[in-house]
């Protein structure tokens, strides 16, 4: 898995390359997809080309769910979960923080996951059961006791105007209860930062796989716990051990 790794950081970090250029240029057509406010730009999916067809050259038989292409299937128990732009939203508006995300899963599980924020030129890694790390070196969860102590992050759902499960409600609990509470609109960045001890936790309500294959396998691994929301599919908690049952009591 050393190597798989390897090859992967090194194909992110082109990809990652690419993206800083043309974020720079601000060169880029784009398209809308399910709302007027959820768009894909030509980065998006040239990036999401890139990387699968790097990850085919060394690994031909594995399958593939991807943001843009959607699923292709596979003989073998392997599949790569890829976002390959996280925060679209930053990149078109002229926000420096994205993230691309690409996870492993084995028979269901994700085994392997990095996150890789090219601005900062900053590659967050886990290997299941072998810790996470950023730039090489290990990760933990920090040890804030209580909310009051605590900078959360969050995210809003892209159809939050139709569908009532938005955050909106949740948001105006947390606040006032939190020392800071942020909303980066990269979801895959919100579980590294969590995993380094910046953040003490994070929620959200209706995610996709591809934002958090990677981020929360990472997260896991440096010592979060994890905890379903049920008002949503794709939503969770995610934070250190202490203030765990604080953010239960408020977003169950
Ligand atoms: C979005 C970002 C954002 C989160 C949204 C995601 P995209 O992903 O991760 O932080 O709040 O739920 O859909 O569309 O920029 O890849
Ligand atoms: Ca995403
Ligand atoms: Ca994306």
């Amino acid at each position: 898995m050393e190597n798989t790794l390897k090859i992967l950081t090194e194909l992110m970090k082109e990809v990652g390359a690419y993206q800083v250029d043309k974020f720079k240029s601000r060169a880029f057509t784009y398209e809308t997809k399910s709302t007027e406010i959820d768009i894909v730009t030509e980065v998006d999916q040239q990036s999401e080309k890139m990387l699968i067809e790097g990850l085919k050259k060394h690994f031909p038989d594995y399958g593939f769910l991807a943001e843009e292409s959607g699923e292709q299937t596979s003989q073998t128990e392997y599949r790569w979960v890829i976002d390959p732009l996280d925060g679209t939203t930053n990149f078109s508006t002229g926000i420096p923080i994205f993230a691309i995300s690409v996870g492993l899963e084995k028979h269901d599980e994700v085994v392997l996951g990095a996150v890789y924020v090219p601005i900062l030129k900053d590659m967050y890694t886990a290997l299941k059961g072998h810790g996470a790390h950023k730039n090489g070196k290990a990760l933990s969860v920090n040890d804030s006791k209580n909310l009051r102590t605590s900078v959360i992050a969050t995210g809003f759902p892209y159809d939050r105007a139709e569908n009532p499960v938005n955050n909106v409600k949740e948001i105006s609990i947390m606040a006032p209860k939190v020392k800071g509470i942020r909303r980066i609109g990269v979801a895959a960045y919100d579980l590294c930062l969590v995993a380094e001890g910046v953040f003490s936790g994070y929620w959200e309500y209706g995610l996709k796989p591809w934002d958090y294959a990677a981020g929360l396998l990472l997260a896991l691994e440096a010592g979060a716990k994890y905890q379903p929301l049920t008002k949503r599919e794709n939503s969770m908690i995610v934070c250190n051990e202490h203030i765990l049952e604080e953010m239960k009591s408020h977003l169950l």
